[in-house]
């Protein structure tokens, strides 16, 4: 059984735990499927979910997760905490840490948030649910799972489209791409792609229509309108839908077996239409379901009994 400390990013990993983490979860999707959707691996545990930032699936993924296995799990949202009294991020994580949990789940929107924390809490695992612009490992991980259910992941090419500078699930994914084998292209107009994109070594389009003919996923980015710290950084909705959106006419130029997946939350019209987000190709409602799994994998190899203290 493997053990890990914290999950602070796929950076921190190496090919043989990614592999362990998909075999474990794929071990794991079942357990959602039955009538009782309970296992008791993480009996006794205790597990805190911190978001500062506004999280459906990924909060609420971590909860089930933690809940079908049986441990106790606590959330608490930047809106309800002491944050807003004006409480540092510190003084939050080391009370939180006072009470014992075994992990802390965190969401914030500085990067290296998991990180810091980790260096004053001692004895609680951190998980990164998602830092800024910086890492989100557990999405990464779903991801692979949801493309390894659909025939592999391995060779690949995964084209990326959307707001790439400022998404922390394309900056995961160029970290994968290379471990795991498997292609990314990066599409973008030049002010939604990072600086030194270049050095991630994978191809870089500006044109849509010209990038698709190839790629056997279209995986669709939402502008991260709370990151940006300008508003020219494209046109207006309209003339981005129509530069980057994936409509009809480019899935179906995309041909039959080319899969639609996104991250979550959709904003329907602008990056993908909807009718495409509803089509057979996508499997971005896999991808949630998937998402349960790989917390359910991530808990166990942070927190699940290894034989000794727990
Ligand atoms: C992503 C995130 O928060 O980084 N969503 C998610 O966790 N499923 C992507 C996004 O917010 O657009």
């Amino acid at each position: 059984m493997m053990k890990l400390q914290h999950l602070f990013g796929i950076a921190d990993l190496d090919k043989e735990q990614i592999e362990y983490l998909l075999n474990l979860g794929e071990s794991l999707i079942d357990v959602s499927r039955r009538p009782i959707r309970k296992a008791p691996t993480l009996r006794g545990k205790t597990i805190i979910n911190l978001f500062f930032e506004n999280s459906t699936r990924t909060r609420t993924s971590f909860e089930i997760a933690g809940k079908r296995l049986s441990a106790d799990v606590i959330n608490i949202s930047a809106s309800t905490s002491a944050t807003k009294k004006g409480e540092s991020l510190l003084d939050t994580g080391q009370t939180l840490a006072a009470m014992r949990p075994h992990v802390l789940v965190v969401r914030h929107s500085i990067s290296g948030t998991c990180q810091f924390l980790s260096e004053y809490l001692e004895g609680t695992s951190i998980v990164n649910a998602g830092d800024g612009s910086h890492e989100h490992p557990t999405q990464i991980l779903t991801d692979l799972l949801t493309l390894r259910q659909a025939g592999g992941y391995e060779n690949k090419v995964i084209t990326i489209v959307g707001d790439i500078a400022h998404s922390r699930v394309g900056r995961s994914h160029l970290l994968a791409a290379t471990l795991m084998g498997y292609r990314v292209r990066l599409v973008a107009p030049k002010t939604l792609l990072p600086a030194e994109v270049e050095r991630y070594g994978c191809e870089i389009s500006h044109d849509f229509d010209a990038a698709i003919p190839g790629s056997d996923v279209l995986y669709m980015l939402r502008v991260q309108t709370e990151r940006l710290t300008d508003n020219c950084s494209f046109p207006s909705i309209r003339e981005y839908h129509e530069a980057y959106g994936l409509n009809r006419k480019r899935l179906a130029a995309a041909g039959k077996g080319c899969l639609v997946m996104h991250p979550g939350p959709m904003n329907r019209g602008v990056e993908i239409a909807s009718d495409v987000a509803d089509s057979a190709s996508a499997r971005i409602l896999e991808q949630v379901e998937h998402g349960v799994a790989i917390r359910m994998a991530v808990l166990t190899a942070l927190c699940g009994d290894t034989g000794g203290e727990g």
